[in-house]
């Protein structure tokens, strides 16, 4: 191939890839607003567990259900006391993959440090996507190579 068809090549290639990577497709996790309403009680918070996607807005109501009580986000950093009758509200973006705890941070008891949660981030990247861009990628490369060595067949014969 000449140097100008090469590059064109490679860029076609390179744009194949980025739309495997990119391009939304239906049935996608599309962002919204979540609402979750999380209860604090000696000792756990209920539920235990939230699960959300990247990108998601969270709105958290907080409630304590006996005495005072915290939460404290691990790699989000959002800390809020929780008074027994006083719902607080927590927003955020969850634009951080992961799984994070989720823990008391107001002293509340003898199991207080046993008081966690986690919170779960789903990828927008989905696991087949990333599998997709690099067999593009690595198809791409072979048919490269694969002219490359006929181009210089071409020019043996010659
Ligand atoms: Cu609940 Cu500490």
């Amino acid at each position: 191939m000449r140097r100008l068809h090469k590059l064109v090549f490679a860029g076609l290639v390179g744009l194949i890839a980025l739309g495997v990577w990119l391009i939304p497709l239906p049935g996608t996790a599309q962002a919204a607003t979540r609402h979750i309403t999380l209860d604090a009680a000696q000792f756990a918070f209920a539920p235990g567990r939230v699960h959300v996607n990247q990108g998601d807005r969270v709105v958290i109501t907080l409630t304590a259900s006996d005495v005072v009580h915290g939460f404290y986000l691990d790699g989000y950093g959002l800390e809020q006391r929780v008074e027994p009758g006083v719902e607080q509200q927590i927003t955020f973006v969850a634009d951080k993959a992961g799984k994070f705890r989720y823990r008391c941070a107001v002293n509340c008891g003898s199991l207080h440090p046993f008081m966690i949660g986690e919170l779960v981030v789903e990828s927008n990247t989905p696991y087949w996507r990333a599998i997709g861009f690099v067999l593009v990628m690595v198809g791409g490369m072979f048919f490269y190579l694969w002219q490359t060595g006929k181009n210089q067949e071409v020019m043996h014969d010659q």
